[in-house]
């Protein structure tokens, strides 16, 4: 994955991961077999199309040998992402050269932005679906099973999938994604969202709160909200009579149980309010993690970007969060190489890096992706070796400064919410705290979903080590 580093965090995925699902109990006459790529709403569709195809009689299995429908979940957002999925798709060519009856399908955004193309240029697949189009997929691949091509990308204004559970696929049992809204409203010049999951709308409030209950009634401690601009949520019920904004969403879904912990991504620097900074400041459920993506430190290119801030605005929020949250940790994301950005504004990147010094950061060399408004107003004039060497910096930087920021932790007693067995060791167990750093700590009798006070007596660049305390 050479454009794009992050550190292992499976919380907020939002590089070109795919996770096989995990296989269900109940037996079914067919099997669906799915990977997913991209962000965690993308991850989170996967488990509304599960629990579609489960009503339809397909059930969810690892081997893709034994799948009768080969499905996958794509994303756009960077070239490379793209490959990827391409590249899958020729290995599936053989499978599906041996296998009779094999129904090949692409969904998501890929999907949506390449369309019907898709079915020229991948001469395999037999179905092409957009993000809006899932409650299609029966008759979809009814038609296809009668040899046909069949495709659905239209987007729409108000499916939400509200109704649907979504089927919760290689879960830990202990933390779960709920989406709170789909597509984006924003128009940043390089990203190709807008274009792929369409126009925001916000999801039944009364549903996610129904929906996160459930998840704590079936054992789960952690739900993380999912929007593209999650601060922009604003539900209106049908009669009007009631509305919901999201630090009111936040509340209520704090108010489920104290036991239910609460995280929400991703926070769109314009948008976030004190309002919401208070709420998350009064339950001590809401965790202290905000992750607020800066893109650029250079007022031109924060411009030409069009996120509608500016780098003093972007340092006022970051203050005024440390200000209301004085342990909140903070991510980013960062594209590095956009449209003619000179070394001078590579370097106010960095600056506002050692200003933030950030937890976590995503960092991306700029990908031109085809339609946006960047590729048709800008030259992406930037060498890839000068791409490259710019976001080696920035690796390089972030990785400095989270090494310190790891650091500062030893010695601290966080309250843990333990998410399973260490990697490394049957005997330790491993979780997260508030702050979403990763911390491991001899097993004893603590289990999976119990919150353990643990103190940090050392730590690696990624992980924080300690003891459980009284
Ligand atoms: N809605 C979120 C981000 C969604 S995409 C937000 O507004 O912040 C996740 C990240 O991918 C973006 O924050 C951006 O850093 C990166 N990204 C998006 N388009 C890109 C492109 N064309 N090239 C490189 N990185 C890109
Ligand atoms: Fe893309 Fe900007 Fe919307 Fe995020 S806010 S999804 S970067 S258009
Ligand atoms: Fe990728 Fe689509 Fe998400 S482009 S990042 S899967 S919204």
């Amino acid at each position: 994955m050479l454009d794009q580093v992050t550190k292992v965090h499976d919380e907020s995925r939002q590089g070109e991961a795919f996770a096989p699902v995990a296989t269900d109990s109940q037996t079914y006459s067919k099997k669906f077999y799915i990977e997913s790529y991209g962000c965690a709403m993308n991850f989170n569709d996967s488990e509304i199309v599960a629990s579609i195809l489960n009503k339809e009689g397909f059930g969810a299995t690892r081997n893709v040998e034994e799948a009768s429908l080969i499905l996958l979940n794509t994303c756009s957002i960077r070239e490379k992402a793209e490959q990827t999925v391409r590249k899958r798709l020729t290995e599936f060519r053989r499978i599906k050269k041996s296998t009779p009856g094999l129904l090949i399908g692409v969904l998501g955004c890929m999907a949506e932005r390449l369309k019907t193309r898709l079915l020229e240029e991948e001469k395999l697949v037999d179905m092409v679906v957009g993000p809006d189009a899932y409650r299609a997929l029966p008759s979809l691949i009814a038609e296809a099973e009668t040899g046909q091509k069949s495709v659905n990308v239209l987007l729409s204004r108000e499916e939400t999938y509200g109704d649907i559970s979504p089927v919760r696929l290689d879960n830990n049992g202990v933390t779960s994604f709920v989406s709170i809204m789909r597509g984006c409203n924003n128009m940043c010049t390089f990203c190709v969202v807008p274009f792929t999951r369409g126009r925001e709308r916000s999801r039944d409030a009364h549903s996610i709160v129904r929906e996160a209950a459930e998840l704590f009634e079936n054992g789960y401690r952690e739900v993380t909200l999912l929007g593209q601009n999650v601060d922009s949520y604003y539900w209106t019920s049908d009669d009007g009579s009631e509305t919901v904004t999201f630090a009111q969403l936040l509340e209520k879904v704090a108010l489920i149980n104290p036991l239910l912990r609460v995280r929400f991504s991703t926070s769109h620097p314009k948008d976030i309010t004190d309002e919401v900074l208070f709420t998350i400041a009064k339950y001590e459920n809401i965790c202290n993690y905000i992750h607020l993506p800066v893109q650029s430190g250079n007022n031109r290119i924060l411009q030409l970007m069009n996120r509608t801030y500016t780098r003093e605005w972007y340092m006022k929020k970051v203050e005024r969060i440390r200000e209301i949250l004085p342990d909140c940790g903070l991510s980013t994301d960062i594209i590095c190489g956009f449209c003619s950005e000179t070394e001078e504004e590579h370097q106010e990147t960095m600056d506002i890096m050692r200003f933030a010094a950030y937890d976590l950061a995503y960092m991306y060399f700029y990908s031109e992706r085809p339609g946006t408004l960047a590729q048709r107003r800008y030259q992406d004039d930037i060498p890839e070796d000068v791409k490259k060497r710019r976001l080696a910096e920035v690796v390089e930087l972030h990785r400095q400064q989270s090494e310190k920021n790891m650091k500062d932790d030893v010695g601290k007693t966080f309250k843990v919410l333990v998410e399973g067995t260490s990697k490394r060791s049957e005997e330790h167990l491993f979780g997260r705290n508030d702050q979403n750093k990763v911390i491991v700590f001899p097993r004893e009798n603590f289990k999976k979903g119990d919150y353990v006070m643990v103190k940090v007596d050392s730590c690696t660049s990624g992980t924080l080590i300690g003891k459980a305390v009284q």
